[in-house]
Formats: structure tokens, C-alpha cells, sequence
């Protein structure tokens, strides 16, 4: 098969096209490469995927319509991952604009694309920032109207977008909704990765909030798995990807001494108003759905970052964060 991954250089985009290539599909992977976080890290990954003889990386911005339209005119694809986002909720708050122009009006350019070409099927990536506040677990029945950052209404209007395309042209389309996603080579903007960094560094870290907030870590690879099964669905689906297990980062800090061996000295700030208390996916859906599990527990996951850290601890220290 012959997939179009869009944000191929970022974290979780990186992990789905290694694995659509170890199996022997063709990837043409896009990003624009931008420097919300340091691109050095991006090159990193497109390098690894750059290995394989059937990945093509074509560097362009979803926002363009235009350049997208080309793009669709010299391949057939046999369907899209439009993972690519903005995908900060702190930096959202800052930039709205950026943020719809990237994650809604991207997505609306990706679905008219496909319509054009007669692309019939899309995994569009979403986010449990969609849940709000709702109590938790978090059900893909819940009310997803009141979200509480640019970030999250960008996403959701993302996924209605999806809708309108599936009921008006009958594209398959399926939603998955991450939770908190880690692994190694990952963001870092992320809480964990700064802690890490910072803990080995002696330096302090800075806890925005109690520390007994919660996220339903979900390791990278169990993310990519579930994002490849959700391609062979029919209709419209969406569903939460997530580990079923939160984790407080208080708890996150303590596995991260332990792996570091080294103590954490924390600052504890007030917690920003668009952050939410606690994230926890309800997976009976997808383990149904998708027949997914996921495999990859905290202690282990987090593991497998820290070795990725040491093998690379030079280069990680010298990147911007
Ligand atoms: N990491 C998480 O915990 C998490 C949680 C929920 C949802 N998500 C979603 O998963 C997806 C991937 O997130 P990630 O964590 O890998 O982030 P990431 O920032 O590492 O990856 C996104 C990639 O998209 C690229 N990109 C951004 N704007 C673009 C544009 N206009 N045109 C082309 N490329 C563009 C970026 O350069 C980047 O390489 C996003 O859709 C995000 O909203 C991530």
C-alpha cells in the first residue's frame, strides 16, 4: 500500500511511518519542520526513516492548500495519516491562530484533497484534550463541547470536519484520541522528557500544580499500532488510545530518580488554567474495535526512555528545550 503520513518528523508520526515500513508499505511522509521544539530532533527522526528505500519526504506545510493539491496530483495514495498538528496546549493559548490554521484549516485542506482525488480513507489524530473537564475515565460518548484551550478547539473542529466529509462523501475515517503519549526520541516540550533532562542535570524542575495531577501515559508504540489498525475500519470511528492507567507525575519523578539515580529537586508553581487535573481513557471501545491492547506499562516504558537518553545524552543535553 501506499500511505501519505503527514507530520513524519514528529514523535508519534515518526513511529507510525517505521512501522508502515517495516511492513513493507510505502510511505510518502510531509512536515514543515518547524521549530516548535528543536528541529534537530526531527532531523533525527527523518533520518532513521530515511533508511528505509521506500519512504519519500517532501517538506511542506498542510496549511497550504495549494502545495497540497500538487502533492495529490503526482501520487495515488491508498489512504492518509494526518497526524501532523500543532500540538502545544500552553503554547495554543498564545498562538490560536497558528493553531487552527495548522490542526482545523489543515485537516479541511487534507479532506477536500482526498474528496478530489477520490481518497476514500483517513486516520486523522486527535486528542483527549477534547474531554474538558468531564469526569473520568473519559467515554467516547461524552460531551465534547467544552474544551478548555485553543489547542483542544482546534482538534475538535477537526473532527467535525471529519464527520461532515464522511456523511456528505462516505470517506472511512477514524479518530483516534491520544492520551498522553511518551517514548523515546519524544517531545520535548513534554513533562516528562524536561524532567529527565533536568533531573540528570542537577537542575531543578518546575511542577506546575501539586504534582498529584494525572495523565494516562500511553507508550509510543502501543500509539502507532493502534493508529495503523484504525485504517482498516469502515465508517466513522473514533476512539480513545490510551494505557486505561493514570499515572500522577508525582509518581512520573519517582520512576525517573530511580532510573536516573538521582534525587529531583521540585519547584512547585501554580497550575496553568488550560491544563487538566486528570486524563484517563475508557478502552473497552478500542480493545473491541481494534482488537488492541496496550502492551507497554509505565515502569517499562520509562525505562526504555532513559536508555534512549543515555545512549544519546551528549547530543540531548546540547538541544534546545
Ligand atoms: N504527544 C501527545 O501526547 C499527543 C496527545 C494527543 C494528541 N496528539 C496528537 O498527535 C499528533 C502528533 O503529535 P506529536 O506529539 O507527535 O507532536 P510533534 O510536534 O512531535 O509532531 C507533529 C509534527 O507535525 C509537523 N507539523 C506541524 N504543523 C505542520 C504543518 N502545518 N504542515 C506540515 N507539518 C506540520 C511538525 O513539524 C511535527 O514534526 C498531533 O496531531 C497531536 O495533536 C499528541
Amino acid at each position: 500500500m501506499i500511505y501519505l503520513l503527514t507530520g513524519c518528523a514528529g514523535f508519534i508520526g515518526s513511529q507510525i511511518g517505521k512501522k508502515l515500513l517495516e511492513r513493507g508499505h510505502q510511505v510518502i511522509g510531509v512536515d514543515n519542520l518547524n521549530d516548535y521544539y528543536d528541529t534537530r530532533l526531527k532531523e533525527y527522526r527523518l533520518k532513521n526513516l530515511s533508511q528505509y528505500d521506500s519512504f519519500t519526504f517532501k517538506k511542506l506545510n498542510i496549511a497550504n492548500f495549494q502545495a497540497l493539491e500538487v502533492l495529490f496530483q503526482y501520487h495515488e495514495f491508498d489512504g492518509i495519516f494526518n497526524i501532523a498538528a500543532r500540538a502545544g496546549v500552553r503554547a495554543s493559548v498564545d498562538q490560536p491562530w497558528l493553531y487552527y490554521d495548522t490542526n482545523t484549516s489543515g485537516t479541511l485542506n487534507i479532506l477536500e484533497c482526498c474528496r478530489r482525488s477520490g481518497i476514500r480513507k483517513l486516520v486523522q489524530a486527535s486528542t483527549s484534550s477534547v474531554y474538558g473537564l468531564n469526569e473520568t475515565p473519559f467515554r467516547i460518548e461524552d460531551n465534547t463541547d467544552r474544551v478548555i484551550s485553543p489547542y483542544a478547539a482546534s482538534k475538535k473542529a477537526a473532527e467535525t470536519l471529519c464527520h461532515s466529509y464522511h456523511y456528505i462523501y462516505g470517506l472511512d475515517i477514524a479518530i483516534p484520541r491520544y492520551f498522553s503519549v511518551y517514548g523515546p526520541a519524544g517531545r520535548p516540550d513534554m513533562a516528562y522528557f524536561k524532567f529527565m533532562v533536568a533531573i540528570d542535570q542537577g537542575r531543578a524542575i518546575d511542577i506546575y500544580g501539586d504534582g498529584e495531577q494525572a495523565r494516562d501515559f500511553t507508550f509510543v508504540g502501543d500509539v502507532a499500532e493502534a493508529s495503523i489498525r484504525a485504517m482498516d475500519l469502515e465508517g466513522y470511528n473514533i476512539m480513545n488510545v490510551g494505557d486505561d492507567n493514570p499515572v500522577k507525575l508525582n509518581q512520573v519523578v519517582s520512576l525517573l530518580e530511580e532510573l536516573l539515580g538521582k534525587k529531583a529537586e521540585c519547584n512547585y508553581l501554580p497550575r496553568h488554567p488550560a491544563d487538566n487535573l486528570v486524563t484517563w481513557s475508557d478502552i473497552s471501545h478500542t480493545r473491541k474495535l481494534l482488537d488492541w491492547e496496550p502492551e507497554v506499562a509505565i515502569e517499562e516504558g520509562l525505562r526504555r526512555v532513559v536508555d534512549w537518553y543515555k545512549a544519546n545524552r551528549d547530543w540531548v543535553q546540547g538541544l534546545k528545550i
